[in-house]
């Protein structure tokens, strides 16, 4: 028996729904496998804020590093609800989350299944994954503005890139090439306008490309990399990039393979010293929060990820089967979140 402890934060609108459909899941593709999951959950977010003021305490920090992995729904409240503007839910929890457990992969897989509908009339083969730096760029709040509201307001947000960070990004990117079949990797950046932090990362895939004859390297700036996201999406395979570049990527990424409902992702500490987070790339979405429509198949293939990484790639390919397979006769019915995580689940081992 292998005993994996998961700290489990549900989080806000929709993520207590799909949370529990990829839960349901995991259970479907680890019992009898002496594979067991000690959960703990936590109540963080924006309902959790309201309640007490607390966004992610010390205590909070300290029992989620005693976890092996964690599997998160979304955080975050409506877009603009002013009781939540000093809180800033999305920086002081789940960037706090990536920045304190090194989470310096955002893993963001992107295959369009066979039976999915493309918005795209002609997107080919779709499998390639981004490769998204999770704990730098302009993410890292290095910024300050003064004379604020004035109209001789200024305001900075300053990218940082380093050399350590910006290469153990590439080499694990690099990593993830020469084991796909296609072995290609494209850099995604602004070299042309960010010139210093474009120069750091290009120096740097052509330092490690050097190391690896068998992957074939390219790069685009990342608005030509939109357009072929749409116009080619077939020619990617694996896309590194800075982490906000990485963050719209890949929501693009989702819209043209089937929905953002569909697309899963890792935010992954590859050393091991702290836990891995597995999440869908969608957010809380109080648009739809409470209606029980939300698809909860981001958060299932996350679930497959986080057995991936763990470790257990059967029980994780079982579950990517389960979703192939329910995905490839969707047409277009609609069912509730949880008819798409039972019907999931009940695949599983099913073979089929
Ligand atoms: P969103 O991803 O929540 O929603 C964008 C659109 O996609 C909405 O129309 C929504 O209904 C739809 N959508 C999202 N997930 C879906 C699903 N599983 N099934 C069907 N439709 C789905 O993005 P947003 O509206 O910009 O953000 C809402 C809140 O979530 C904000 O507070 C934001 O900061 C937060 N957020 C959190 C995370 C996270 O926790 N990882 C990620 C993104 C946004
Ligand atoms: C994502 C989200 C987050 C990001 C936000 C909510 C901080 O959009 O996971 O893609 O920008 O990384
Ligand atoms: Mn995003």
């Amino acid at each position: 028996v292998r005993t994996v402890r998961l700290a489990v934060i549900p989080g806000d609108g929709i993520g207590p729904e799909v949370v529990g459909e990829a839960l349901k899941v995991l259970d479907a593709a680890t019992v009898g496998t002496g594979l067991v999951f000690e959960q703990t959950p936590f109540s963080l977010g924006a309902a959790r804020y309201l309640e007490t003021g607390d966004v992610l305490t010390d205590d909070d920090l300290d029992a989620i590093k005693g976890h092996d992995a964690i599997l998160l729904g979304a955080v975050g409240g409506v877009p603009g609800d002013p009781r939540l503007v000093g809180a800033n839910i999305e920086r002081g929890l789940l960037l706090k989350l990536r920045f304190e457990l090194d989470h310096y992969v955002n893993l963001r897989p992107t295959v369009l299944h066979a039976g999915v509908a493309s918005p795209l009339a002609s997107p080919g083969e779709v499998d390639f994954v981004v490769v998204r730096e999770g704990t730098e760029g302009p993410y890292v709040g290095n910024g300050g503005a003064i004379r604020v509201g004035t109209p001789a307001e200024v305001a900075n947000e300053v990218s940082v890139n380093t050399a350590y960070g910006v290469e153990r990004v590439v080499r694990y990117a690099f990593a993830a090439a020469s084991e796909r079949p296609r072995k290609r990797l494209t850099l995604v950046h602004k070299t042309n306008v960010l010139v210093f932090a474009g120069s750091l990362w290009k120096r740097t895939v052509d330092a490690v490309a050097a190391e690896h004859p068998d992957v074939s390297v390219d790069y685009l700036h990342v608005d030509a990399a939109t357009i072929f996201l749409v116009t080619d999406p077939a020619r990617f395979d694996v896309i590194v990039t800075d982490n906000l570049f990485g963050d719209i990527l890949t929501d693009l990424a989702g819209a043209i393979s089937g929905g953002i409902g569909l697309a899963a992702s890792g935010n992954i500490n590859p050393d091991g010293r702290f836990p891995s987070m597995f999440e869908p790339v969608h957010g809380s979405a109080p648009d739809i929060a409470g209606k029980g429509i939300a698809d909860p198949t981001a958060a299932i293939g996350s679930v497959a990820l986080l057995l991936r990484h763990l470790g257990e790639p059967d029980a994780a390919a079982s579950i990517e089967r389960a979703i192939a397979a329910d995905i490839a006769d969707r047409g277009d019915r609609v069912r509730s979140t949880s008819e798409v995580g039972d019907a999931i689940a009940a695949r599983i081992g099913s073979h089929d």
